[in-house]
């Protein structure tokens, strides 16, 4: 009951429907049941006038002036067996049987009653009357049998129940169809909640849902409102601080620099270059935080413009070859148009990090390749590296904060691909991580919906395209 409106709401329906039919039947049975017996005890009526009429004084005598085979004709039943009997005004028995028990009531002459009474165990129905015969009066009594009233019963009882049944079982089913039909708002709610995007906090619309469901939409939309606030707020914080951070982690840093020059010990030179370390590895953390933050929703999606994944890439060009030739890796390029819509500078942090990660963990004498390019309906950007790759076990953690592979070298914080995946999901777009065709090294793809490269240059104009360099 309790995982099913429908259910719960069809069996409320159902029950008082079925006490109804109940009632109903019971009542048009029991006008029924007393048109018949009215109809049959008026038959009754007639074989006990009949026998009325031939009762007969002979001197003090009463008899019954009427043939015997008279009388069988009028004891004829096909179903029923009936009995008569005829007493005198002294209570005598003047004809029939004598086994037949006296009228509940006393009669007042030519007054009849019908009562129900039992003849040698069995059920009868007694028609009795009194006849005026000077002196006193006569009692006729008639009884039958009730084979064919118990029969009349059945068939009145069975067509009195059995048409309501059949009305009340269409009922319940036109309930179940009805709910359903009526909890279909219910339903499209749902659909459409489900369809939602985890990030997308925006409230439900109300007007077009029914009054019922209105209210609870309503709540869902403060609930929802107050959930952005908390995460609004969360990330501000976030925000602010790493931002707050970077000023004094700046000053340490050329403070450190500054102590490094001066004259000083082994150990304070050690000591300094620690600090320096330090201060560089906190500051990287600080500025991916920062990042971070600026990624994740609720921040407005505001400055969104047509961006060409090649230009983002080209942008950086000359850190990320000299960052390659500095470790001995070579780096290639296959840069094609690739038009999204998105902001610029989230785009080049995603493309940062996909290429931060590709150098840091490629053993120097290895390659990397980073591609964008269109195909049907997506742009892609993809860096592909021949370094240690990322075991199937971990490609699902690595998008985690702050988690790194066991036993990674280097000076990260394990945020980079958390960033990579949330700028990539903030501009609709998803990102995989497989194997090279190669069998060594890692693949990661960022896919986004593509932009119409016409739409992108009628705002755009093609002058700032910068030409592609290839390997
Ligand atoms: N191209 C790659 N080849 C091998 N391992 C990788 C590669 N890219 C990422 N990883 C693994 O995935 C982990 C998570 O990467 P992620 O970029 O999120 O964090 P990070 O590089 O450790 O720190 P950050 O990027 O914040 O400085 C890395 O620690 C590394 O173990
Ligand atoms: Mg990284």
């Amino acid at each position: 009951m309790r995982s099913s409106l429908r259910t719960h709401l069809t069996y409320w329906l159902t029950g008082p429907l079925l006490l109804l039919v109940v009632a109903g039947s019971f009542v048009s049975y029991r006008i029924a049941l007393d048109a018949a017996t009215k109809a049959y005890d008026s038959a009754l009526l007639d074989p006990v006038l009949a026998i009325a009429s031939h009762l007969r004084r002979t001197g003090s005598r009463l008899e019954l002036d009427l043939p015997s085979i008279a009388i069988e004709a009028l004891r004829i039943d096909t179903e029923d067996r009936v009995y008569y009997q005829v007493l005198g005004p002294d209570g005598e028995l003047i004809a029939g049987t004598p086994r037949l028990p006296a009228p509940p009531e006393r009669l007042a002459p030519e007054a009849h009653v019908f009562y129900d009474a039992k003849l040698e165990g069995e059920r009868v129905r007694v028609a009795a009357r009194a006849v005026k015969v000077e002196p006193g009066t006569a009692i006729v009594q008639v009884a039958e049998t009730l084979v064919k009233r118990d029969k009349l019963v059945l068939e009145l009882l069975v067509a009195s129940t059995v048409p309501q049944l059949l009305i009340a079982f269409a009922a319940v089913a036109l309930f179940w169809l009805g709910i359903g039909q009526g909890l279909r708002p219910l339903d499209r709610l749902r659909d459409e909640i489900a369809a939602r995007s985890p990030r997308d906090l925006r409230p439900v619309p109300e007007q077009d849902k029914p009054q019922e469901v209105r209210a609870l939409v309503g709540a869902l939309n403060r609930l929802l409102s107050r959930l952005n606030a908390a995460i609004e707020s969360q990330q501000r914080f976030i925000a602010n601080a790493a931002h707050q951070l970077r000023t004094p982690l700046a000053g340490l840093k050329t403070h450190a620099e500054l102590a490094r020059r001066q004259p000083s010990t082994l150990e304070l030179r050690s000591l300094l270059d620690m600090i320096s370390g330090e201060t560089q590895r906190t500051s990287h953390l600080v500025n991916q935080l920062l990042t971070l933050a600026r990624a994740e929703p609720g921040e407005a999606a505001s400055g969104d413009q047509p961006v060409n994944l090649h230009e983002t890439i080209s942008r950086d060009l000359r850190d990320w070859v000299q960052r390659a030739v500095g470790k001995n890796i070579d780096l290639g390029f296959e840069l094609d148009d690739a038009w999204i819509l998105g902001e610029p500078l989230l785009l080049r942090e995603l493309a940062a990090n996909l290429l931060d990660n590709a150098l840091a963990y490629t053993q120097p004498g290895g390659s990397v390749t980073v591609r964008t390019g269109a195909r049907d309906g997506e742009s892609v950007l993809e860096v592909e590296d021949d370094g240690p790759g990322i075991p199937e076990a971990e490609r699902e953690k690595v998008f985690e904060r702050f988690y790194r592979i066991p036993a990674t070298g280097g000076e990260g914080c394990g945020l980079g691909l958390s960033i990579v995946s949330e700028i990539a999901e903030r501009h609709g777009g998803t990102v995989e991580l497989s194997r090279p065709p190669g069998g060594r090294g890692t693949l990661i793809r960022a896919v986004f919906p593509r932009l119409a490269a016409q739409a992108a240059h009628a705002v755009l104009p093609v002058s700032t395209r910068t030409v592609p360099t290839s390997r």
